[in-house]
């Protein structure tokens, strides 16, 4: 194997170039945060990987969760975090920083398409490992009609591709998670209908280690 993986590209810099580019940009039009509301979820503990500044955590902490944690690549966007009452730090997702602990809910909004393809199942079993038995997860990313591999324009000397595909589906594919809500959406253009290249999905799972088999 030659050359840095692409999560240690991120980790390098591009997610700290991320963060400065969208920091005044996030949270709008946040469909994690509309399906925790349509499901009337009340999680004492949440986990959000990938979560830059922790926006998203701390609007969830205004209905009063007591345990948010926050891991993001990106060291400014964990150093700009947006509350003191957020548990904040710099890791990736497929060695989260985490020791033994369950969450009621976990979120991760796209955050997979931008994981090299060698550490995805890795960060895929980080993710379960921090969902607790009965809890939820929230998976938000593109969904293309078929996977994609779409080069990064940022960095196109670097051989960096975001990966698009239905990132659900590995979590369901066990029969160890069912889907609870969906929300098919066009990233781009809210108002319009989506088609393969803009199409962004929110998925909302439940954890259930063994309920689904008969
Ligand atoms: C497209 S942004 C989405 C940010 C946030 N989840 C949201 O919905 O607003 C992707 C985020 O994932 C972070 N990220 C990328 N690769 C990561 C990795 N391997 N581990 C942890 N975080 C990562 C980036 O720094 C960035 O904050």
């Amino acid at each position: 194997m030659s050359g840095p993986i692409q999560d240690d590209v991120f980790a390098a810099g591009e997610g700290d170039r991320w963060y400065e580019r969208n920091r005044d940009a996030l949270g709008h039009d946040d469909w994690p945060l509309r399906l925790i509301e349509r499901n009337a979820l009340h999680p004492e503990s949440v986990l959000e990987i990938g979560c830059a500044n922790g926006w998203r955590l701390a609007a969830i902490a205004e209905s009063g969760a007591p345990r948010l944690v926050g891991v993001d690549v990106s060291s400014a966007a964990i150093s700009a975090g947006v509350s003191q009452t957020l548990d904040l730090s710099v890791g990736r997702a497929d060695r989260l920083p985490i020791e033994e602990e369950f969450f009621d809910l976990v979120i991760v909004n796209y955050v997979f398409h931008w994981i090299d393809r060698s550490t995805i199942l890795a960060a895929i079993s980080e993710t379960d490992r921090c969902v607790a038995p009965d809890g939820y997860l929230i998976v938000g990313d593109f969904l293309p009609d078929r996977p994609t591999k779409v080069p990064y324009h940022h960095l196109p000397d670097d051989s960096v591709f975001t990966f698009k595909t239905d990132y659900a589906a590995a979590f369901t594919a066990l029969s160890t998670y069912e889907v609870i809500d969906r929300e098919i959406y066009n990233h781009d253009d809210p108002s319009a209908e989506p088609t393969s290249e803009n199409r962004g999905v929110c998925t909302l799972l439940r954890k259930t280690l063994s309920g689904l088999y008969r």
